[in-house]
């Protein structure tokens, strides 16, 4: 299919890197273009590209467009998009994000990627290296390294950037963290989350070769990942249950469901991690998990109302639950939005759903803190795009920091993707030991092998079950664990490198 080579209205204002990185004076909105990055006035409309446009990457657009430029929109599925496309004609049309940056580079200063998880990464970061703000779709990144790449890139060029997590905008992560804070729980060193995803198919042996329908590029929906050939299975939408392209149910649901926890308890790196689950396939993830991750002592604040002590943060999916505290409402249902949490406090147990929905205390009291953290008006209804926007068109200077930047995204998202790395490495049967700093683990010794269900078949012969289950050789698990901390790309694919 050729490229749509409708004209854009092209904007005024130019993206380059240098005055920004270099953190000179910020040019005011009348400066002419191409003499460095400017802020524009928050009277003028930023142009925003849009990668990943099939599903939720259209929903961000129709929050931002009502008063920005969508001036260029990128999917690799042709059909499936289709639609947004016909609905934006004015944006020009790319299949392949890496021409689109080559050819309108200078005259977009924003992009939204809302792409299947593993190609958040690539996307995202060579964006930023090109000056541009980033709007990136939960989880933030499909490994512990692409996280780290994020923030310290984010930081590096000093753009604007929201993970699309927008439950941190709104009230109930709002109210949870206030209210955990003022020390109305006291004191944290257990907290249980929960989703009732996955809802999409898991658990699934590798599916028969397709031919590709000729609205998709699949070469470059696999893009840095590696190749393997075509199945409707995976995309639209279920990628999110194949280990090269998603990250399960965890990574799906937990940076909406466990934000409060990192936010409120200012978690940082784990030290520890265990994971367990159903069958644990080669590639397809599991139907059910569980994931315990330990995070060291924390240090208190000036004033802080509670310590922050060593707390295990424990993560249930696939249909379990924890398992009710004394004292629950006989008959309440714990899954409230998708998911819940349970802070354990020294002083009391506070209860919410997914997106902080509804904190609730399990004495009954009803506290009354004063609301510090709110600022964001219709947060789950675009107010999170639109604050994103809002802190592309500030300073780098005076920006006010949106609720998910990737300062605190990319160390919560690194959270989230180490329990994926729990639970595929559970076959080594011990509690995981990490450096965050250094992102390794320090108790995988050389020695240590993992060996995975490969597919799993059984027939059923005279009424007994006959198991078929195909497994991989031995594999060291050092290297098994590094190539998930951080992938080997695909030719084609590059990461910048890790600012120091
Ligand atoms: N914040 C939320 O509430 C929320 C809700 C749904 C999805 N999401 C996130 O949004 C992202 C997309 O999920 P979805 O449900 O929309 O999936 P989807 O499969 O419905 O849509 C993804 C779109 O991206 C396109 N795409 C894939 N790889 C691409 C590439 N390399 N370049 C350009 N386009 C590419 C696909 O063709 C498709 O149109 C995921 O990260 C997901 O976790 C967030």
């Amino acid at each position: 299919m050729k490229e749509n080579s409708k004209k854009i209205t092209r904007r005024t204002f130019l993206g380059t890197t240098g005055a920004v990185a270099a953190g000179l004076t910020i040019l005011p909105s009348s400066v002419v273009s191409g003499l460095g990055r400017k802020t524009p006035a928050p009277s003028d409309k930023l142009n925003i590209a849009v990668v990943g446009i099939g599903g939720m990457g259209n929903s961000n657009l129709m929050h931002v467009k009502p008063t920005e430029n969508i001036v260029a929109l990128c999917d690799v599925d042709w059909g499936y998009a289709k639609r947004v496309f016909a609905a934006n004609p004015d944006a020009k049309a790319y299949w392949d994000w890496r021409k689109m940056y080559d050819e309108m580079g200078k005259s977009i200063d924003a992009v939204i990627v809302a792409t299947a998880d593993h190609s958040h990464a690539v996307v995202a970061s060579n964006a930023i290296q090109l000056g541009k703000h980033v709007y990136c779709q939960k989880p933030l990144t499909h490994t512990v390294y692409e996280s780290r790449l994020l923030t310290k890139l984010a930081a590096k060029y000093k753009v604007a950037t929201q993970m699309g997590n927008q439950g941190s905008s709104d009230e109930g992560v709002n109210q949870t963290i206030e209210w955990i804070q003022a020390g109305e729980i006291g004191d944290v060193k257990k907290v249980e989350a929960f989703t009732d995803r996955p809802i999409w198919p898991q658990g699934l042996n590798v599916p028969k070769g397709e031919w590709v329908p000729d609205t998709l590029n699949w070469d470059l929906f696999i893009g840095p990942t590696k190749m393997r050939p075509y199945s409707s299975v995976y995309t639209p939408w279920n990628w999110r249950g194949w280990w090269d392209f998603g990250t399960g149910a965890l990574g799906d649901m937990a940076c909406h469901i466990m934000h409060p926890i990192f936010k409120s308890l200012k978690l940082g790196y784990p030290i520890k991690a265990q994971g367990s689950s159903t069958l644990l396939l080669t590639d397809c993830a599991p139907n059910a998990q569980m994931v315990t991750l330990t995070f060291p002592e924390r240090i208190a604040p000036k004033g802080a109302k509670i310590k922050y002590p060593e707390v295990q943060v424990t993560w249930y999916d696939g249909g379990l639950e924890p398992t009710k505290p004394a004292g629950w409402p006989a008959g309440k249902d714990m899954n409230d939005a998708g998911g819940g949490v349970i802070f354990h406090g020294s002083k009391d147990t506070l209860i919410c759903g997914c997106y902080g929905v509804r904190p609730w205390l399990l004495s009954g009291r009803k506290p009354v803190v004063p609301k510090t953290e709110r600022r964001i008006e219709k947060a789950m209804d675009g107010g999170h795009e639109l604050d994103w926007v809002r802190a592309c068109k500030e300073s780098a200077e005076s920006r006010v920091k949106t609720k998910s930047d990737f300062s605190e995204a990319g160390p919560f998202n690194e959270m989230v993707v180490m329990g994926v790395l729990a639970v595929r490495l559970q076959g080594l049967n011990k509690e995981l030991e990490w450096n965050g700093e250094k992102m390794e683990f320090t108790n995988i010794i050389d020695s240590d092998n993992v060996k995975i269900c490969i597919s799993d078949n059984f027939t059923i012969t005279n009424g007994d079950p006959k198991f078929d289950r195909k497994w991989t050789e031995p594999m060291p698990a050092k290297q098994f664990a590094s190539e998930m901390i951080k992938h080997t790309y695909r030719k084609g694919f590059t990461l910048p490198e890790i600012p120091a």
